[in-house]
């Protein structure tokens, strides 16, 4: 982390889990073990019917509520889809933009990231936009060049006043949901390695500006090691996020 130059941000990731009637007895139980004081932006992106919510029981313990997915479309004749308009005007700050979990089940490709990260710009949610490595990829030594790739293409004609707003989170396929964790290390070097490139298009302001957030079994245990790097300025969290005790404790590493 890097509290001088950047925002430390703990996004939890709810995915296609819990419900509405949930969010106030989970909103209860995580004030009560929320750290005081908190020197981070704590976010909770749930399935869009839920933000509403979300963003009700959020408001007194200062959580965010985020999306998990927007349409590149401004508005029409797209059955389903939800716009950044849309997202905007319920009051959602953020969104998470190309999740491998999207990249995987619903084809979305680097284009189409960067089409949805831009339609969040453009509205003034900040996008957290997801990259990173399959294990054959890793094992192959790709990882960087890859993920280099991801970075470039996602940030593709976004000026240096909206890459700020930007928020980058690294997310090793094989760490997602496997109890595998990247080591402090191997994630440190991959962060360090995504704000290169924000500076090798953007030059050193804009880079030392984006927070990048380290995401794939972050828990309890392991997030204190991980946020003492110097490039990894957060967490973006799946399991440990579903419960209050878990999540707050990831909260409460940030306090170092
Ligand atoms: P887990 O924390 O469950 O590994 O999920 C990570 C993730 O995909 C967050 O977007």
């Amino acid at each position: 982390m890097n509290r001088k130059y950047r925002k430390t941000v703990i996004a939890g990731n709810w995915k296609m889990n819990m419900t509405a009637s949930e969010i106030k007895p989970f909103m209860d139980q995580l004030k009560e073990n929320m750290p005081k004081p908190r020197f981070c932006d704590v976010v909770l992106c749930t399935p869009a019917v839920m933000i509403p919510t979300m963003i009700k029981a959020g408001k007194e313990a200062k959580v965010f509520a985020g999306g998990q997915d927007v349409s590149k479309y401004e508005k029409g004749a797209y059955t389903g889809e939800v716009s950044a308009t849309q997202l905007a005007d319920i009051g959602t700050r953020y969104c998470i933009v190309g999740h491998s979990e999207r990249r995987q089940y619903h084809g979305e490709d680097d284009l189409l990231v960067n089409a949805k990260a831009r339609a969040l710009l453009n509205k003034g949610i900040a996008p957290i936009i997801c990259v990173g490595e399959s294990l054959e990829q890793r094992e192959a030594g790709v990882t960087m060049e890859y993920v280099a790739y991801q970075v470039k293409a996602a940030l593709s004609g976004i000026d240096a006043t909206h890459v700020r707003r930007c928020i980058i989170a690294y997310e090793p396929i094989w760490a997602i949901g496997t109890g595998k964790t990247a080591t402090a290390e191997q994630a440190q070097e991959v962060c360090e390695g995504i704000r290169a490139v924000i500076r090798k298009i953007y030059g050193a302001r804009p880079a030392r500006s984006v927070s990048i957030l380290y995401g794939g079994s972050m828990n309890a245990k392991n997030a204190a090691e991980l946020l003492a790097q110097p490039d990894i300025d957060g967490g973006l969290i799946g399991g440990a996020s579903l419960k209050p005790v878990d999540f707050s404790a990831i909260i409460a590493a940030t306090n170092q």
